[in-house]
């Protein structure tokens, strides 16, 4: 595979596509011409109270401010639910689609407005007001789409944490934005399997104090104890609850929510997202980047617990008059032609999932694809990592049998949306390729010393100006928000991933520079699991990297140091994986641990990590210089007992 592998956009999509070649360079031109004009132009394509006059208003310098449409007033949930209306009331919002193949539901808008309203007036009768926090622990059932929608209705700032994750990661999550409200379900369904959320969220909740009510969704009907006073089912205060609800008027620079992620240091941050321009980001990304007609059904397989599932199955979909498919379960339960059985079942033109799905697919052949007819299939999607040119080409010509585009779209929880992807009817593809800038957006790259470099190179990816669905702080710590990415490369936005740029001027990423992990397409710190192994009364240190994976693009190595007196025994690796998965959650799984009498450290003690990248990838033959070291012999030591 070569960079000049080119796959031309069809003749027949560029024709029927609002968003062609000729329109594409426009937009990007007026974009970079008049940002106020544009983006006050795009701004329309959502519902505001009151019409913003002032555009943009954003520097990446000194404290780092972002405001966009900042004297516009709007409600989130107006522009997904109330616009939508009078059009196409009857029109269904949202498909699910259960773990269980034989259970399914449709919700019309008209549905979702009322179950939406009733939610939020639940939540202000239990006192939740404009500002404050509310933690959602849901699987993906239509209540977590209502229950987001509901906060954004009455202005509460939801904060939704992955079901997949531990007691312990749910509590520090409402610990730091302190909570009063958490939702929760009975328990969660995957893959024929139960995930027993209350009872973690009990657990959770022993060190949770600002969380005074709890609703909990009935969804599998398993027995949970319900604590008098504090617990509340959903259905018993929805049905009590009416069926409108006047909508919060919220500045555009007021909050909609917060969503933890991790970085390479310290515990996850509180990415803040506020309300006009990343409502104007996911339905501006939402249309382009699908190419989105009106009628057509949409599929992202993301879960709500990350960015993808908030932009790209309820806020950017639903803004945009879609039908988004919310999909309960696991690519390969029943078996793995779930994804196109669902597909056919469903008559799924748009389909959005992530490269370690396409890889683990891959490897069952091609005849659980062919299987199914997948004529409905229009546009196809990857998010999450770097998709490999191999898996790349086998999504296009057996999933789309090479009639369907394949959008590989690179952004992060911080952009709020996508920044670089093709345009299905306007970019012509490369497989590997997140190919080029979305109109409005300026990607760069810089050498170390945040040198802009030009022409066909490599780097590190930065932004260089503000677009509307930036992240705008880190939620009480703005601080660590300017340090985090405006720092390494003062008045540049630093991304954290390196990216090669072709002679085309297509963006090829490759991935995180610094010691954040992409596991399967979850984000995780290595600083999060090297915490958690440390928190074991056996061990001393602990230095975590991130190793090729076949399927999970990233596997997790740990370097783990005993105290003195410890065996290291298999009963112990056991242990300590049963450790990390119980601290953080089984997505934080390690996949090898290798016993460390001791780490490779400079003479000032720094653990040097690239050091253990290269023994955990078995690159041992180009360790470069370790002239530095304090101690080279511990490398030979770590060399020959690898964890292989
Ligand atoms: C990686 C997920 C290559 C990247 C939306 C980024 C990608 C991190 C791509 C953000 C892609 C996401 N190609 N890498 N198309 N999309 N990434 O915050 O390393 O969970 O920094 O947001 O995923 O992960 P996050």
């Amino acid at each position: 595979m070569t960079d000049n592998t080119v796959i031309p956009v069809k003749p027949d999509l560029a024709a029927g596509s609002r968003f062609d070649a000729a329109r594409r360079a426009e937009m990007a031109e007026r974009a970079a011409r008049d940002p106020d004009g544009f983006w006050r132009e795009e701004a329309g394509r959502i519902a505001w109270m009151t019409t913003p006059t002032r555009i943009k208003n954003a520097s990446f310098e000194g404290d780092v401010s972002i405001k966009w449409f900042e004297d516009g007033v709007l409600n989130a949930s107006v522009s997904c639910l109330d616009k939508h209306l009078a059009e196409r009331g009857d029109q269904v919002a949202i498909i699910w689609e259960g773990d269980d193949p034989n259970s399914d539901s449709k919700v019309t808008y008209r549905e979702l407005h009322q179950r939406v309203c009733r939610m939020a007036n639940a939540l202000r009768s239990l006192g939740v007001k404009k500002g404050d926090r509310v933690t959602l622990y849901l699987p993906m059932i239509v209540e977590a789409a209502v229950a987001m929608l509901a906060c954004a209705r009455i202005g509460a700032v939801h904060s939704i944490v992955f079901g997949g994750f531990s007691p312990d990661s749910l509590a520090s999550r409402i610990q730091d934005c302190d909570s009063t409200v958490l939702i929760t379900a009975d328990q969660g369904r995957r893959g024929g399997r139960t995930v027993p959320l209350k009872t973690n969220a009990d657990e959770a909740l022993k060190s949770c104090p600002s969380v005074k009510n709890v609703i909990v969704v009935r969804n599998t009907g398993g027995d949970v104890p319900m604590q008098e006073g504090r617990d509340h089912w959903w259905h018993t205060l929805s049905e009590a609850a009416a069926t409108d609800c006047a909508p919060e008027p919220m500045n555009a620079e007021d909050p909609l929510f917060i969503l933890y992620t991790s970085g390479s240091t310290g515990k996850p941050k509180g990415v803040l997202h506020t309300t006009g321009g990343y409502m104007v980001w996911a339905s501006f990304t939402h249309e382009l980047v699908f190419d989105y007609r009106p009628g057509e059904i949409y599929w992202c397989t993301a879960d709500v617990g990350w960015v993808t599932g908030h932009s790209y199955i309820v806020y950017g979909p639903l803004a945009n008059g879609a039908t988004t498919l919310m999909f309960e379960g696991v690519p390969n339960y029943p078996d793995v032609g779930r994804f196109w059985q669902v597909v056919d079942k469903h008559k799924v033109n748009i389909f959005y999932t992530a490269p370690t799905a396409i890889r683990a697919l891959m490897r069952e052949g091609d005849a659980p694809v062919r299987k199914w007819s997948r004529q409905s299939l229009r546009v196809l999607g990857s998010v999450g990592e770097p998709i490999n040119p191999e898996a790349w080409l086998w999504y296009y010509r057996v999933v789309g049998d090479e009639r369907c585009p394949i959008v590989d779209t690179w952004w992060q929880t911080e952009t709020g949306g996508i920044l670089i992807s093709p345009l299905p009817g306007a970019v012509d593809l490369k497989p590997g390729s997140a190919t080029l800038p979305l109109p409005g957006v300026q990607p760069a790259l810089v050498d170390g010393d945040g040198k802009l470099l030009e022409g066909a190179t490599e780097g590190n990816l930065v932004i260089l100006d503000s677009w509307p669905g930036q992240m705008r702080t880190v939620y009480k710590d703005h601080e660590r928000f300017i340090q985090t990415y405006f720092s390494t490369f003062p008045g540049k936005y630093f991304s954290g991933d390196g990216a090669r740029r072709d002679a085309d001027g297509y963006y090829w990423i490759t991935g995180r520079v610094d010691d954040v992990l992409n596991v399967s397409g979850h984000r995780m710190g290595t600083a999060e699991i090297e915490s958690a192994l440390v928190a074991h009364p056996k061990v001393a240190e602990a230095a975590v990297v991130g190793m090729p994976h076949e399927l999970k693009g990233q596997g997790i190595y740990c370097y783990v140091t005993l105290k003195s007196g410890e065996e290291p025994s298999d009963a112990l690796k056991k242990e300590l994986v049963a450790w990390v998965r119980r601290e953080i959650g089984p997505i934080a799984s390690p996949d090898a641990i290798q016993w460390a009498p001791s780490l490779p450290k400079t003479r000032s003690g720094k653990i040097m990590r690239r050091i253990l990248r290269k023994i955990a990838a078995n690159e041992t033959d180009s360790l470069g210089d370790t002239s530095t070291l304090a101690d080279p012999t511990v490398v030979e030591d770590l060399i020959s007992n690898r964890a292989g």
